[in-house]
């Protein structure tokens, strides 16, 4: 059999068989592997390196509080996006027998994805009560997959699109959110959750850059295309949809709901943000994510949102 002929009868990398040997280990990206070491040096734990004493209840309305359990039950639930992902991701890198460290790095990138939503989890706890799913199902599509795994099991989505998308984009919408939350937010115990999460996303943002930048030269017009599109998706369908953002959201009752809570959380400075203050914010991502990624020949249009206008 070809492997072009091998290739068509592939459903997903998981029908190939799996090739373990000549293992390489040693360092091919360095700056990939410097990532790897940055991570385990930089562990934390949330039930520790968090002051949860200092957080005081009693400053808070019960409508305050609510609206806090509700940001931070949707914060744990984005961060479990990660962590359902990542496992598809680190087989594509180990069955396309991909550079070393890309699976030494990715491994303790989840371990931080879980502490994330760990984090968030035990803050909405302590704020009331964690909430396990949105207030109507409708706004579940806002807040759910990215559609990552099955991508990442599809041999025919380049990987440096998913890449592309799921790192250079959506890390970085992630860290600005939270750089901006954690400069709007009075709360000591939300603003230390932010600053730990924050310390772990630059790396995750360094190393979709790092990969993007390795790989970019050796990719086919065809294959940079798909790159685009790629980010397009993640831009328009899933963060202008508001994945990391309520507000951004279509109009239902639920998402107005998620929006209120939101609100409510802002004004107590207990995390979350508004709409008038978080709109200069996406802006400036989508601006400097389309200029990085200029040189690449990847063009990310201007998008277009009823509550922004032209961005
Ligand atoms: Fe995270
Ligand atoms: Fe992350």
């Amino acid at each position: 059999m070809t492997q072009t002929t091998e290739l068509a009868s592939e459903r997903t990398i998981l029908d190939r068989p799996e090739q373990r040997f000549p293992l390489k280990l040693a360092p091919e990206i360095p700056h990939i592997r410097s990532l790897f070491h940055a991570s385990a040096k930089n562990q934390w734990d949330p039930k520790t390196d968090v002051d949860w004493d200092l957080l005081d209840l009693s400053q808070y309305s019960e409508e305050q509080l609510r609206g806090a359990r509700e940001f931070w039950s949707r914060r744990a639930w984005s961060e479990y996006g990660a962590i359902s992902e990542s496992p598809a991701l680190q087989i594509r890198f180990c069955q396309d027998r991909l550079e070393p460290d890309l699976q030494l790095y990715f491994t303790i990138r989840t371990q931080e994805e879980s502490r994330h939503a760990e984090a968030c989890h035990m803050m909405a706890e302590k704020l009331g009560g964690y909430i396990e799913e949105p207030y109507v199902n409708v706004y579940e599509k806002s807040v759910s997959t990215h559609g990552v795994r099955a991508m990442a099991l599809d041999p025919n989505t380049p990987l440096e699109a998913i890449i592309a998308a799921l790192v250079c984009a959506a890390e970085e919408f992630a860290f600005d959110v939270f750089k901006h939350l954690y400069a709007i937010g009075t709360n000591p115990v939300s603003k230390q959750i932010l600053r730990l999460v924050m310390r772990d996303e630059v790396r995750h943002c360094a190393f979709g850059w790092t990969f993007m930048e390795h790989r970019i030269k050796s990719l086919t017009p065809e294959q940079i295309k798909k790159v685009e599109e790629a980010v397009i998706v993640m831009v328009r369908d899933v963060e202008l949809n508001g994945y990391h953002r309520a507000w951004l959201a279509p109009e239902t009752p639920a998402s107005i709901l998620e929006v209120e809570a939101d609100r409510l959380s802002c004004e107590a400075g207990l995390g979350a943000s508004v709409e008038e203050l978080d709109i200069p914010v996406i802006v400036a991502t989508v601006k400097r994510i389309r200029e990085r990624m200029k040189p690449w020949g990847v063009n990310l249009p201007m998008f277009n949102h009823p509550k922004i206008g032209s961005l």
